[in-house]
């Protein structure tokens, strides 16, 4: 996994340096990776792969990515493990990026009619609906979570997230968790991975506690998935 990783990285970054040379050899690195829609515009988005998508879009709104590689496989496993199968109420992923958790949760047995995955970037949203075309995939920005689920916002029991609220600047990262607060019951649950293994607790309001956490040392890097629950 590593190695593909690290091979992924290097032919992207060689991909996108041949670019660049094409168009003009005058223009920094990171104004031409901008520019790459528009060079891309012949290609359409169904055709590039999903963590060139992915890689794209780090580069281009880095605080809002939060990281240049999607998550593994493994660490999807991990996340998708600590959702309850057996409750009838939503399941809210926030930030699904290029759906490698979507999936995942459908396969661990999520039904779809209960996903509803959150994705603020246009292309990515697009990447997850053709990925995952049974579930309900949003565009949007989870500031507005309850809005966007409008009555929905009442039936949601698990919020799984991808948000990277170690980048995300201080008031927009206090406004989403506001927002899940509001959206999730009593006993509900709030997963979120971190790459921060120091043990540091995310900023959460004090009725939610952590009932469960596991480190995914496969992941690159290494990942810790911490399961919280809103307490009466
Ligand atoms: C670290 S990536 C995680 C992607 C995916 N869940 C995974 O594990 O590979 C964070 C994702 O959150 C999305 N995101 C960041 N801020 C957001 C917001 N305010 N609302 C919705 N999505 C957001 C980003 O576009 C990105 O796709």
């Amino acid at each position: 996994m590593i190695q593909q990783n690290i091979l992924k990285a290097k032919t992207f970054i060689n991909q996108s340096v041949a670019r660049v040379r094409d168009v003009s050899f005058s223009r920094t690195f990171i104004d031409s990776i901008r520019e790459i829609p528009q060079i891309d515009k012949k290609m359409t988005q169904a055709k590039t792969p999903a963590w060139v998508l992915f890689a794209r879009e780090a580069l281009r709104t880095p605080r809002t990515i939060g990281t240049g590689w999607a998550s593994s496989v493994q660490l999807a496993r991990a996340i998708a493990n600590f959702v309850p199968l057996t409750e009838s109420g939503l399941v809210v992923e926030l930030g699904g990026g290029t759906g490698v958790v979507t999936e995942t949760l459908l396969k661990q047995g999520i039904a779809p009619e209960r996903l509803v995955s959150i994705e603020q970037s246009a292309n990515l949203a697009d990447c997850l609906r053709r990925r995952c075309p049974q579930a309900r995939i949003i565009k949007g920005d989870a500031l507005h979570l309850c809005n966007l689920l409008g009555d929905d916002s009442r039936r949601v029991s698990t919020i799984v997230s991808g948000l990277p609220f170690r980048s995300l600047p201080h008031a927009i990262g206090h406004g989403i968790i506001k927002q899940i607060d509001e959206a999730l019951p009593d006993h509900g649950l709030f997963i979120q991975f971190t790459y921060d293994l120091s043990g540091r607790p995310m900023f959460l309001p004090p009725h939610f506690k952590r009932i469960s956490h596991k480190t995914i040392w496969a992941n690159l890097p290494p990942a810790r998935v911490d399961v919280y629950q809103s307490t009466p």
